[in-house]
Order: structure tokens, then C-alpha cells, then sequence
């Protein structure tokens, strides 16, 4: 923890949680037993965050090419959600975190739908973290769902083509009302975004490392905000400006 400024955090941090089957091979059990394992990881990383204060946290649980996957592996990555759903309400409630979903929920379970409903509405009016969960996401699904709603709006007349911007863009996002990404983990030692908040990305700084998400604990947490309180963001703009900018 004295490794990590309090005063610098970053606003927004978003984690791509990989290596749940590689960490079940590695113990010799199934897949099911590393997404288990990886759920316990979900509720260290949450109560760390909202701990020391970050205040924007987004999973990345499940993407849209996830629904490839052997059946039997997706009937347990959702029943696994919704126990965690179920199982951790009333902590959220208790510590003010507001539940938020991202993602295509129409391909969801009913049963599903109704816990991440329930989570929603229950936590709507919790403000110290916002915990978002990605789930059946992908961001290339996502901005084209932004389009085709520009595209009505455009036709319908509620916008002309000139306010057409990257800001109003935004807005038809998922993530409309979440700042972008400061900080994006992702473990398991893959280099790759995998259809992850693409847009959003465009300046966040990138943290990688070679702990399979089950692995991962409140220290790895820490390391990774201490890498990122010694870069440098620089925005397109020199060092130099970007220190005077820093002292004005
Ligand atoms: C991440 O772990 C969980 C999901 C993608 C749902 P994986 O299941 O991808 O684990 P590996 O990559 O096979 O080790
Ligand atoms: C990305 O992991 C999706 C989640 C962590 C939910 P994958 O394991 O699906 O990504 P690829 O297939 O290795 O790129
Ligand atoms: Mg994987």
C-alpha cells in the first residue's frame, strides 16, 4: 500500500480477467473449478478498489465470442454470475457500490436478467464506486449499436449529421456515463484487447501481466497502480508541455 500515492489514483481502472482455464490445468481440475477460483479473485480486486478509493471499476466477464465456447462452459460462467450477483447484494448496498452491466443482455437467461435487474435497481442510488461488469461484450458490437442508433436518430430528425461528434458518439455508448479507462490490467501474460472497450481505450495506459486471474491478489492490484502513477501520459503532446501544463 506505501507503494501507491492515494492522491494519484487512477479515476477509472478496467481489467480483462484471463487464465481461469489455464490456472484449473495448472491445479489439474476442470474449467469450472478455475472460473470458481477466479469469482473469489472478483471479490478481492472489489473490495480492494473500494478501499482505497477508485471509483470507477469494469470488468470484463464474458465477451460476445465467449458464447462460442462449449455449452456446458457457458452454463457455468452463468450460473456462477448470478450466484455472485445473488451472493454479494448486500455487501454492494452496504458499501455504496453501484452496480452497472455492459454488454448484449438480450442474449442472456431470463433468470439472469431478472439478478442483474435486481442489482441495477437495488444499487441505483449507491455513488462511492461504480463497479461495471462487461458481459456479453464486445466493442465492436457495441459501436455499431451506437451507429445504427445515430442513424435512426438522424432519420427520426432528432440530430443532423453535423452533430455527429466523437463526443455525442460517446454518448450512445454503453459506457456512456463512465469516464474513459485510465488504467487497463489484464492478466494471464496475453498482450491483446479482445474486443475490449475499444473506443474507450484510445488513451488509457496498459498494464500486463503474467498472473493467471486466479492468482491475482490485492498486491498485484497495488503493482499495477504503482506502474501506472510512474508513467507519463502524455495525450499527443510533448513531455515538456505536458510538465507545464502539470504546474499551471
Ligand atoms: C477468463 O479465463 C474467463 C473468461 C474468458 C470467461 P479463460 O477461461 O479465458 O482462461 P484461459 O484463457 O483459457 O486460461
Ligand atoms: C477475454 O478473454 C474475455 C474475458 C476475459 C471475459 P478470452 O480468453 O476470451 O480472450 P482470447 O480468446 O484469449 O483473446
Ligand atoms: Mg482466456
Amino acid at each position: 500500500m506505501e507503494k501507491i500515492d492515494l492522491k494519484r489514483l487512477p479515476r477509472h481502472i478496467a481489467i480483462i480477467m484471463d487464465g481461469n482455464g489455464r490456472w484449473a490445468a495448472q491445479h489439474t481440475l476442470g474449467r469450472a473449478s478455475g472460473h470458481k477460483k477466479g469469482a473469489d479473485a472478483v471479490r478481492t480486486v472489489v473490495k480492494t478498489c473500494r478501499e482505497i478509493g477508485i471509483g470507477y471499476l469494469t470488468l470484463y466477464a464474458f465477451s460476445v465470442e465467449n458464447w462460442l465456447r462449449p455449452a456446458e462452459e457457458v452454463s457455468v460462467l452463468m450460473k456462477l454470475l448470478e450466484e455472485y450477483l445473488n451472493s454479494e447484494l448486500a455487501s454492494m448496498i452496504e458499501n455504496d457500490i453501484r452496480i452497472n452491466i455492459i454488454g448484449d443482455l438480450e442474449e442472456l437467461r431470463p433468470s439472469i436478467r431478472k439478478a442483474l435487474k435486481e442489482a441495477m435497481t437495488k444499487t441505483a442510488h449507491c455513488r462511492t464506486m461504480v463497479l461495471t461488469i462487461a458481459l456479453s461484450y464486445g466493442g465492436r458490437d457495441e459501436i455499431v449499436m451506437a451507429v445504427r442508433k445515430i442513424a435512426a436518430d438522424v432519420t427520426r430528425g432528432k440530430i443532423v449529421l453535423a452533430e455527429i461528434s466523437k463526443e455525442l458518439l460517446s454518448t450512445y455508448l454503453y459506457t456512456a456515463t463512465l469516464p474513459d479507462p485510465d488504467l487497463l490490467i489484464r492478466t494471464s501474460g496475453e498482450y491483446r484487447l479482445s474486443n475490449f472497450l475499444l473506443w474507450q481505450s484510445a488513451y488509457t495506459e496498459f498494464y500486463f501481466t503474467d498472473v493467471l486471474w486466479p492468482d491475482f491478489q490485492k498486491k498485484d492490484l497495488i503493482a499495477a497502480i504503482a506502474e501506472f502513477q510512474k508513467r507519463e501520459r502524455r495525450f499527443g503532446l510533448t513531455s515538456d508541455q505536458v510538465r507545464e501544463e502539470m504546474k499551471g
